[in-house]
């Protein structure tokens, strides 16, 4: 089944309601994530802002299936993420998600094209090499690196390779993508640009968004803005 056959029109891409999420430590029970519940409609954009240690990542972590929820729901793209084997939440992950770190996690020893290239071909094996090769050019052409195909991550700024880190997490067409805070390494100028890449991408493609953000400025260009504060999930109102 295709995941983006799921969607049916009207049906949240994400349904999160009444999570909550501990760890067990030794000094007992840590409680990162109260009751929280987030809906999130096929191609809108929100950003998560709030204090370090809130559980803005938890929540992505939870969202992409890389962690589990101690109880609650966690629904994305009509798929229950609560009670799925690690072969089925790799499987939803390649299928649906789109991720992009602060720290840019590319692969030193390969060429733009090439981190690229991979992404898709672990999105997509039944492309070609052929394939994959233009596909991964013009997501890294969608991102104004047609001339950097070649280049190791190394030899690229950071706005650069966070771009790349883009082209990568869009190459497959995702419906969902996951950005925890994805300008937190680059200056403030090169961040806004990365941002309206990012935007401009989705919002031509219909993807979804969920991007974690210290800044509210960047947080101000998204659809909503919610806030995490010791683990609780809100609404916020709109500040202006
Ligand atoms: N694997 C873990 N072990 C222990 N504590 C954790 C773990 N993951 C997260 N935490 C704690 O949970 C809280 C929320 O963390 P996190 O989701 O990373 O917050 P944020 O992204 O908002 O900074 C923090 O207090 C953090 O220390
Ligand atoms: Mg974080």
């Amino acid at each position: 089944m295709e995941p983006d056959q799921v969607i049916s029109s009207g049906a949240p891409i994400i349904n999160v309601a009444d999570v909550n999420y501990s760890l067990e430590i030794a000094s007992g029970k840590l409680q990162i994530l109260r009751n929280v519940s987030l809906q999130v409609e096929p191609a809108e954009v929100v950003a998560i802002v709030g204090p370090s240690g809130s559980g803005k990542t938890s929540l992505l972590m939870l969202l992409a299936g890389l962690e589990q929820a101690t109880s609650g729901q966690v629904i994305v793209n009509g798929e229950d993420l609560t009670g799925m084997s690690e072969d089925e939440l790799a499987r939803f992950r390649r299928n649906t998600l789109g991720i992009v770190f602060q720290s840019f996690h590319l692969i030193p020893s390969l060429s733009t094209l090439d981190n690229v290239g991979l992404a898709l071909e672990i999105a997509s094996p039944e492309l070609s090499l052929s394939e994959v090769h233009k596909l991964a050019t013009q997501a890294l052409a969608s991102v104004g690196l047609e001339s950097r195909l070649d280049h190791r991550p190394t030899a690229l700024s950071g706005g650069e390779q966070q771009r790349v880190g883009l082209a990568r997490a869009m190459v497959a067409n995702p419906p969902l993508l996951l950005a925890d805070e994805p300008t937190g390494n680059l200056d403030q100028k090169t961040g806004e640009l990365v941002i309206e890449l990012l935007f401009d991408l989705a919002r031509k493609r219909g993807t979804s968004v969920v991007l974690v953000t210290h800044d509210p400025a960047l947080a101000a260009r998204a659809d909503r803005v919610v806030t995490m504060t010791a683990g609780e999930l809100s609404e916020t109102l709109d500040a202006h």
